[in-house]
């Protein structure tokens, strides 16, 4: 018995000219790149005969029942496109009254034989959870802009953040410059200093402060002020949203956009570290700062062609694995090679950035 005849849908109960159908989900924030997969998976599905459903509003078109069509003329011309042409939201099912119930209901009624769900850690964490307690016939695509989930080592957005992100921290080098300035650029990743850590790398920042290597701001400072001591008159630092103000007293401080409610997966959200920062720069050096927050810029728009490489081989691989009828995985990607990993080893803790990177970064620190 299929995955599908167990949740009382697919040809056991359709007969065997119907076609399968396959759901397709985008949760959580969007990314650039999320198109690319979902066009991939609907080009490679409809070769073997499969029909794909799009899912609206990530899981919560699966609570509440909202479809569109997913068929090869809807998914012509998506691949540069940015965004998700079904839309996204960061609905839990899990804390919604019946929500993992009117999930596997709609599920049914759609004659749904199996789901790609492309997400980050809370959206995959939802499908990973699903398929260990319900065997939900799902399989996950990992997508984010952070970069932070783990058992892969890429995932596709973030190669199109940092190209961004780089990008900002290029061109504030020449205000910089002619300003004789501090320039903080606050860069997104959450509790990771992915985005951080290699777009600073690449524009060359004189310090990146990331959440898992916290320098303290008396530490920052003095890189600053012995670089201006050397000879140069500005500075650019690169500090990632969710670096905890660390204080050589040993106090931490973590700044978040005021008054904002938890999502239903439980996040803050996170903002105004960069102002707080640059604040602190301007006080204990008397260097002239200004604060560049760049926000939402970094996930719109066309993904980089590297991301529309990768985003369409996992599309491929969810495809490959919904026809094996090898559910609870994920694609991800391993040096150069696009594998399948179980979506609980993806989902149970996030990827930091280790020790090694931040050197790197740290040798061209002033
Ligand atoms: O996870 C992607 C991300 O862009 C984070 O880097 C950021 O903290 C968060 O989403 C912002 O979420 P929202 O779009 O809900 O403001």
């Amino acid at each position: 018995m299929t995955a599908g005849e167990r949740l009382g849908c697919g040809p056991g109960r359709l007969g065997r000219l119907a076609r399968m159908r396959v759901g397709i989900l985008t949760g959580g924030g969007d990314c650039p790149g999320l198109n690319a997969v979902i066009r991939a998976v609907v080009r490679r599905l409809d070769d073997d005969g499969w029909e794909a459903v799009g899912i609206r509003a990530g899981w919560r078109g699966l609570v509440e029942g909202l479809f569109m069509s997913l068929g090869l003329r809807d998914v012509s011309g998506i691949l540069p496109r940015g965004g998700t042409i079904v839309g996204t939201s960061r609905t839990n099912p899990y804390k919604l009254e019946g929500g993992p119930e009117r999930v596997l209901e709609h599920f049914a009624e759609q004659r749904l034989e199996a789901l790609v769900a492309i997400g980050g850690e809370d959206t995959l964490g939802v499908a990973a959870r699903l398929y260990r307690e319900q065997e939900f016939p799902v399989v996950g695509v990992p997508k984010t802009i952070d970069n932070d989930l783990n058992a892969t080592d890429y995932t596709f957005g973030f190669d199109t953040a940092v190209s961004i992100a780089t990008e900002a921290v290029d061109r504030l080098h020449t205000t910089a410059e002619s300003h004789n300035r501090v320039m903080v650029v606050e860069v997104m990743g959450r509790h990771t200093g992915w985005i951080a850590v290699q777009s600073g790398i690449a524009g060359g920042a004189d310090v990146i402060l990331i959440p898992e290597q916290p320098i303290t701001i008396e530490d920052a400072c003095a890189i600053i002020e012995n670089r201006h001591r050397d000879g140069k008159d500005f500075s650019i630092v690169v500090v990632a949203e969710g670096y905890e103000l660390t204080y050589a007293s040993g106090e931490q401080r973590v700044v978040a956009a005021e008054a904002s409610p938890l999502d239903e997966f439980g996040h803050i959200r996170f903002g105004g570290v960069g102002d707080a920062l640059a604040r602190e720069i301007e006080e204990r050096t008397g260097f002239e700062t200004r604060v560049t927050v760049l926000g939402h810029v970094q996930r719109g728009g066309t993904p980089t062609a590297r991301d529309r490489v990768l985003a369409t081989r996992f599309g491929l691989k969810a495809a490959e694995l919904v026809l094996a009828g090898q559910f609870g995985r994920m694609a991800a990607l391993h040096g150069d090679a696009i594998v399948d990993v179980s979506l609980d080893e993806a989902t149970t803790e996030l990827k930091t950035v280790p020790p090694a990177w931040y050197e790197t970064a740290k040798a061209f620190f002033g």
